[in-house]
């Protein structure tokens, strides 16, 4: 086959929607950005609980995001069977989203897997109870995931590209 592939699609996933997947969406589509790879990847995040569904992001992720160049428009919402079977990688924040999105979606089986486990293991902690700091360590520790998520799934960065 020859042509375009189609773009490779990413979903983030935490439990409110409004503040660690949308952080980790807005790094990655900054890394894609600053890449040149946007046409190459469809990204979006979603919770898997629906408390917060229509709302903006918390304002502290937003406040984090803006902060680092990595703001974007986002209305949380709800994950859905149809987001298991369309997307090629579901990358969730904690164990329990992990559980909860395989109890829910067995479509999401081989796709669903934790984003730390891309820096070697871990969850990332929840900031909704915590201040505007603890939203910036958990932009730092998404940021760094993400890059080495797109270093695996991502076309080869030449030398002297990519870089700071
Ligand atoms: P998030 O944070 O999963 O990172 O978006 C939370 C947002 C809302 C709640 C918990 C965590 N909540 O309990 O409403």
């Amino acid at each position: 086959m020859g042509g375009m592939e189609r773009p490779v699609r990413v979903l983030f996933v935490c439990l409110g929607n409004i503040c660690r997947s949308p952080l980790a969406e807005g790094a990655f589509r900054k890394l894609l950005r600053e890449r040149g790879l946007e046409d190459r990847f469809e990204v979006d995040s979603a919770g898997t609980g629906a408390w917060h569904a229509g709302e903006p992001m918390d304002p502290r992720a937003r406040r984090v995001l803006e902060e680092e160049g990595a703001y974007f428009p986002h209305v949380a919402r709800q994950m859905t069977r149809e987001d298991a079977l369309r997307f090629d990688h579901i990358l969730v924040m904690d164990r329990e989203n992990l559980l909860e999105v395989l109890r829910r979606f067995p479509e999401a089986r081989g796709k669903a897997r934790l984003l730390l486990d891309y820096l070697g293991g871990g969850e990332v902690p929840d900031p909704y109870y915590g201040d505007l700091q603890d939203c910036r360590e958990v932009y730092w520790m998404v940021e760094a995931a993400c890059r080495a998520f797109l270093d695996q799934h991502g076309p080869p960065v030449a030398d002297g590209e990519g870089g700071a």
